[in-house]
């Protein structure tokens, strides 16, 4: 079997407003191998976010162990775990989450700036690496702004591989497109999951969730089904399908 990127074990989180606890995770169990592809879906509210947050290192359990490749997650503290979260981890948001005032190449290096590895030369390569995977090539110098949603999100994607994550995490990733832009995202997805990328996505919509390899449901705070998809949509064959395909692609 492939090696364990992510292990988590009895994993719970409560909430704590004042006198009232909300239960968010009540003992979730998980495994992700390397190259996995898998979504998560779940009613709003059953607790998908509050476990992409502490997959990704943004928030600790209140009880239970995280293993991320060999960390311990769970006994770090801020600044390690902000450390591994930034070495490790890449995330796709619903909302793109782009800095509006920085052009393309500071939105995708941004992650970088904290690793400070590179030099000058080596962080050009990799920015350029990166958006050609989403195939922005010519869109450096632009604004976030100037860019459609499906552009934007593919921003969020090549700073999410900046850094050459574990995992990539995407909470609802196409939640604000539309099915033809929301495709095209799946079409990434897809390939960078060919390629070895090992892609965990939240969604609401089964027809998103289709094209992963394994579907995690989960309902008040657990997991309660784990299926494997036996035939998972191909984006690009639907993308094919699709009206004024040759208008989007860049
Ligand atoms: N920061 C927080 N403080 C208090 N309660 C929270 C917090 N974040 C989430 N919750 C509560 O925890 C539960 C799970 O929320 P979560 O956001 O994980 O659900 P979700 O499955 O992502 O829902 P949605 O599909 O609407 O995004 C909910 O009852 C929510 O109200
Ligand atoms: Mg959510």
């Amino acid at each position: 079997m492939d090696k364990k990127i992510i292990e988590v074990k009895d994993i719970t989180k409560i909430y704590k407003i004042g006198d009232v606890q909300v239960r968010a995770l009540r003992g979730i169990n998980l495994t992700i191998h390397q190259g996995e592809y898998i979504s998560i879906m779940g009613p709003s509210g059953s607790g998908k976010s509050t476990l992409m947050n502490i997959l990704g290192c943004l928030d600790t359990p209140t009880s239970g162990t995280y293993y991320l490749e060999e960390t311990n997650v769970e006994k770090l503290n801020d600044n390690k775990l902000a450390e591994i979260r930034n070495k490790k981890i890449g995330f796709v948001f619903q909302t793109f989450n782009l800095l509006s005032r920085s052009n393309i190449i500071n939105n995708v290096e941004l992650p970088l700036i904290y690793s400070s590895k590179n030099n000058t030369k080596d962080r050009r390569l990799r920015i350029m690496d990166s958006l050609r995977a989403v195939n922005l090539t010519g869109w450096e110098k632009h604004k976030p702004s100037e860019l459609s949603g499906g552009q934007r999100q593919r921003v969020a994607i090549a700073r999410a591989l900046i850094n050459d994550p574990a995992i990539i995490l995407a909470d609802e990733p196409t939640g604000n497109l539309d099915s033809v832009t929301g495709e095209e995202i799946m079409a990434i997805f897809q390939k960078l999951n060919q390629e070895g990328r090992t892609i965990l996505i939240v969604t609401h919509e089964l027809d998103i969730a289709m094209h992963t390899n394994k579907i995690i449901y989960v309902r008040d705070g657990l997991i309660f089904k784990e299926e494997k998809v036996e035939n998972p949509i191909d984006a690009f064959k639907k993308l094919a399908e699709m009206p004024r395909l040759e208008d989007r692609l860049n």
